[in-house]
């Protein structure tokens, strides 16, 4: 069981540059999940995910506040936050497992590589980038054929009450033709969130949102190896 330490002030959402090979881990995708499907990433913040499952032939959209800034200072945000995600990773090692990375070095040079991707990507696509914040996203209903959304809701319950959780969690399912998945589901400094997935659960099946815990091939905080997986009204 982690416990908290005076190195546990976060301080500001981080906004992390995951890449593609970590979506795909994290959320269990293969090329045929990505291939001609409509994507929502919320929130995107500085992943490649976006760019680089574009060049696969899917059609993702990113959402995520941070987007009504210009591409120079996204560019600049994405190096200079990589650089503290690794810093907070590092200065937590132990709550880690390392093996998928290889080492913290190696986390950095990964993450540093996603964000420039980003930022390329940002400043030539930038209409693949919607400036918008749960609970409300500007999309009718049903409009992706799979929704994503990773490290924002459980990661952050030291500050975001389970009343957002669930506005949030069904306002994603209402843009979802299918499926959203979420992960992890641990906060940032790796406590379960046991309780509060467990109470949001019985709320979505009482608003017949179908959900199941899935385990993926990926562990980097110690014991986040599973994801959520909500099922749209209608679907198996
Ligand atoms: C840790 S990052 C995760 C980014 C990306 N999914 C990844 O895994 O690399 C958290 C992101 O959540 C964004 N965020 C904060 N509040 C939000 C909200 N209400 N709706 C959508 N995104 C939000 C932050 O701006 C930040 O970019």
């Amino acid at each position: 069981m982690t416990h908290p330490t005076d190195t546990d002030v976060l301080g500001e959402f981080l906004i992390s540059a995951r890449s593609s090979a970590e979506y795909r881990a994290i959320f269990a995708l293969t090329d045929t999940d990505l291939r001609d499907r409509s994507i929502l990433d919320c929130p995107g913040g500085a992943a490649s995910f976006t760019a680089e499952a574009s060049e696969l032939g899917a059609h993702v959209t990113a959402v995520d506040p941070i987007y009504h800034r210009t591409p120079a200072e996204l560019r600049t945000l994405a190096r200079v936050e990589s650089d503290r995600a690794n810093t907070w990773a590092r200065t937590h090692s132990d709550r880690y497992r390392w093996d998928w990375y290889g080492s913290p070095d190696e986390h950095h040079r990964l993450r540093r590589i996603a964000a420039t991707r980003f930022g390329e990507d940002v400043t030539a696509n930038p209409h693949r980038y919607i400036p918008a914040a749960l609970p409300s996203l500007p999309f009718p209903d049903n409009t992706f054929d799979l929704v994503l959304s990773s490290h924002l809701l459980f990661s952050y319950a030291d500050r975001l009450d389970a009343e957002f959780h669930l506005m949030a969690l069904v306002e994603l399912s209402r843009v979802s033709r299918a499926q959203t998945r979420l992960y992890p589901l641990l906060d940032h400094i790796g406590r379960p969130r046991h309780e509060l997935i467990a109470g949001l659960r019985t709320e979505l099946h009482d608003k017949g949102i179908r959900t199941e815990i899935r385990e993926v091939d990926y562990e980097f905080h110690h014991g986040a190896n599973t994801m959520l997986v909500l099922h749209a009204p209608g679907t198996d």
